[in-house]
């Protein structure tokens, strides 16, 4: 078969995108309907001709620009974090023993993971992403394989020894320890990963790419899986973690947590503590239930502010669309920590985010559990899919409780941005302003344009369609046109890719 010319839609999930890509990069590629398992590890061909075309939005896609490197070396060619992920593989599923010792900060893992190639050719290496500890052990269908570590990337090259047939699910078992890297989340000095909380337990921070700090994952948001993560703790502790607690089993004096998460989750929201915790079970509304994860230390006053989860999650479901998750939540961990994350199913704050933010940074959290977990940007070259999105639910909230004006919201935002676009690789690799009320004042712009209907008809159509999965800015502009059938080739450009945006009408 010959190649296909320039593609005329982006990827939509990353599996096709990378399809992409390999059509692109591979003359002779072989592909037949679309299937996703008809790809190639050859990407060595020059980057001339159709990797010049710009995406719908006006910029390169990533996804078309995979650097002409040793095949261990190519990672998702996503601009913000580079080096993250592998896209010739796809994990199904993690399932993850942690324990980590405080004395001596050291995190002592064993990880079962199921993947499978998304090559077209068996695949004879693949690369984990793993900063930090180093790999003790590895096997693949019960064989042993060769892991190396590459420390300038910061991830492990596996080496099966059988290549792995294309499509075919594998098995790998991993185990690891050693000390955790230390990050820090964007411009915000707050440290990432592994964290001691100093009051004897610890907990993680995972974006935008801690976990693989101590753990070895597919460390990019365009690769989810379902999680079993057991977290190994003395005794008198608990360990908390993402979805449902499906066992807790005392052997002498250690403690056994199980916590499983059944719907697609990224390695970016994972959540990982282990402490002196309180389990506050709650039936919220809608049938779903809630587990609030309390440090003892936390006043109670604090946890006064989560009064509010079912409200807001009422909301939002009937704004959206259906809860995604089995389970909701939160954590509060006993330090000030200078941010709140969306971990799924269970967002994750400090002493000092809710107690300062209150409302909205609640509201916030609880929306990205539709926009950013569920539907999760493809790259994080579109994180405003995430940001923008959970900014404009929460101002839907403040709106709908009274507290401000949703008009007023979107000009007060006005004020506070205007350096760079909201699809600019920067403010995405910076978490700018721009990618949260930037891009929030252009779903508002976009409300204005396509009136009420068709605008909440794009959020709920938006998130039917791609829960689960890994969408792109390139599906979100076709789906708004799908949808409204009006041309957004303006709003994207008016709004998305210029450092001045429009005023608002009032
Ligand atoms: N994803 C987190 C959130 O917005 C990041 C918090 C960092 N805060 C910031 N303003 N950059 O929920
Ligand atoms: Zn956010």
């Amino acid at each position: 078969m010959t190649s296909p010319g320039p593609p005329t839609r982006a990827r939509t999930t990353r599996s096709t995108g990378i399809l992409l890509v390999l059509l692109l990069l591979v003359g002779s590629a072989c592909t037949t309907d679309g299937d996703d398992r008809s790809r190639s590890e050859d990407r060595s061909r020059d980057q001339s001709g159709p990797l010049e075309q710009p995406g719908p939005s006006g910029r390169p896609d990533p996804f078309e620009q995979l650097p002409a490197v040793e095949p261990h070396l190519i990672d998702v060619p996503d601009q913000v974090f580079p080096g993250r992920g592998d896209p010739r593989i796809d994990v199904i599923h993690y399932d993850l023993e942690v324990r980590a010792d405080l004395d001596d900060p050291t995190v002592r893992g064993r990880s079962r993971i199921e993947l499978r190639p998304l090559t077209a050719e068996p695949l004879t290496s693949f690369t984990l992403d793993l900063r930090g500890p180093e790999v003790e052990t590895v096997t693949i269908d019960g064989d042993e394989a060769t892991a190396s570590t590459d420390d300038h990337v910061g991830q492990v090259i596996i080496e099966p020894e059988k290549p792995l047939a294309p499509g075919r699910t594998s098995e790998l078992i991993i185990s690891w320890a050693g000390r955790p890297a230390s990050e820090e989340f964007p411009t915000l000095e707050v440290p990432i990963g592994w964290r001691s909380d100093d009051h004897g337990g610890w907990f993680t921070l995972a974006q935008p790419d801690g976990t693989s700090t101590w753990a070895p994952v597919n460390d990019h948001p365009s690769d989810k899986a379902t999680w079993r993560i057991a977290l190994d703790t003395p005794a008198e502790l608990t360990g908390v973690s993402n979805g449902e607690l499906a066992a807790s089993s005392v052997h002498n004096d250690r403690r056994r947590w199980v916590w499983e998460t059944r719907e697609p989750m990224a390695p970016h929201v994972l959540l990982a503590a282990v402490g002196d915790y309180r389990l506050v079970e709650r039936s919220g509304s809608g049938g779903v239930p809630i587990t609030l994860a309390v440090h003892s230390s936390v006043d109670d006053a604090l946890v006064e502010g989560f009064d509010e989860v079912e409200e807001i999650i009422a909301f939002f479901t009937d704004t959206f669309g259906e809860y995604p998750a089995s389970s909701g939540g939160a954590i509060v961990v006993p330090v000030d920590l200078g941010l709140a994350l969306e971990t799924q199913s269970r967002p994750t704050f400090g002493t000092d985010g809710v107690a300062r933010d209150h409302v909205w940074a609640l509201a916030h959290e609880l929306a990205h559990e539709w926009f950013g977990n569920a539907v999760t940007p493809v790259s994080w070259e579109d994180l405003w899919l995430s940001e923008s999105f959970a900014t404009y639910a929460d101002w839907l909230w403040l709106d709908h409780s009274g507290i401000q004006d949703i008009d007023d919201l979107a000009a007060a935002a006005e004020r506070s941005t205007g350096r760079l676009a909201v699809l600019d690789v920067e403010a995405a690799a910076t978490f700018d302003n721009m990618v949260y009320e930037g891009g929030a004042r252009a779903l508002h712009g976009l409300r204005h344009q396509v009136g009420d209907d068709a605008f909440f008809d794009i959020l709920s159509t938006w998130y039917e369609e791609h829960r689960g999965g890994s969408a792109s800015t390139a599906d979100f502009i076709l789906l708004a046109e799908r949808v409204s059938g009006e041309d957004m080739a303006n709003w994207s450009e008016d709004w998305l890719e210029s450092v001045d945006q429009p005023d608002l009408p009032r």
